[in-house]
């Protein structure tokens, strides 16, 4: 699986088209009462165009690996390749250069800019990544709000736009810079069944043109749209949908 040779530069994944490609991970907080071992050795393999779910009880540990997959938080151990990086050799700066184009991030409460419009919102992450020309932005931007029907509303700012609207453009913003990654940490917590239901066909879609998907979710429903379930149990994957055959 991996190369013994192998050290923390530029060397690629060996598992066959993964886009997550995980060994070993663990996680230790340290707290006021003491470690706290969030995540015990997670080996993980994602490969392109997977849709999957990760569940499991409040605590388990799937907002800790949610957030050392995008490189908001580090492993204390393990090896951790994303698009095709070695993330955890990887310092700040490169981290965010990575995160611009590789991974985008849906919150559960959106976090969209309450000052800018929506589709400043959306231009926003171009403009820090510099991947393109500033004609381009704008109409780059219009393309993605129209690619999850919020186009209509480019103009409004956030507030005045309903929680599953700005879902929406939460991940039209995901979208902007066209990352081969997109990561959810419970997209849908926020939202009634139904918008929840709208907001995962849209996962579902873009899985099926192409871009991995990692969601978090507590609802057995829509964990079920996913085509691949990982449950997590205090700090490690207690099941793993694709190894025992389903897809
Ligand atoms: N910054 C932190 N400092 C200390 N401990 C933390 C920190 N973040 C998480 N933990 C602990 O790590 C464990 C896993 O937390 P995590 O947030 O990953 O769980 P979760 O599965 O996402 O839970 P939920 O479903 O409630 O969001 C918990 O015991 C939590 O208390
Ligand atoms: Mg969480």
């Amino acid at each position: 699986m991996f190369n013994s040779n192998r050290n923390n530069t530029l060397q690629p994944s060996t598992v066959p088209d993964a886009l997550i490609d995980i060994h070993q991970v663990t996680k230790t907080y340290e707290t006021s009462g003491g470690p706290c071992r969030a995540l015990k050795s997670i080996d993980l393999h994602v490969r392109e165009g997977e849709f999957v779910a990760v569940v499991g009880k409040s605590g388990s540990g799937k907002s800790t690996l949610i957030n050392m997959i995008t490189g908001i938080d580090r492993p204390s151990t393990g090896e951790m390749w994303v698009v095709n990086a070695p993330i955890h050799a990887y310092n700040e700066n490169q981290l965010a250069i990575w995160r611009g184009k590789s991974v985008g991030v849906v919150f559960q409460f959106f976090q969209l800019l309450p000052t800018l419009t929506v589709l400043e919102n959306v231009m926003l992450p171009m403009d820090l990544s510099g991947c393109y020309h500033n004609g381009d932005r704008e109409r780059n931007a219009l393309q993605r709000l129209a690619a999850v029907d919020i186009a209509e509303q480019a103009h409004k700012l956030p507030a005045n736009l309903s929680g599953g609207q700005q879902q929406r453009v939460a991940i039209a913003r995901a979208l902007a810079n066209d990352p081969p990654l997109i990561v959810a940490d419970e997209p849908t917590g926020n939202l009634d069944s139904n918008t929840a239901l709208a907001v995962v066909s849209l996962f579902e879609e873009l899985a099926r043109r192409g871009k991995t998907v990692l969601m978090v979710t507590h609802d057995p429903d829509l964990a079920q749209r996913a085509n691949r379930l990982v449950r997590i149990a205090d700090g490690q994957i207690v099941e793993d949908s694709a190894k025992r055959g389903r897809k």
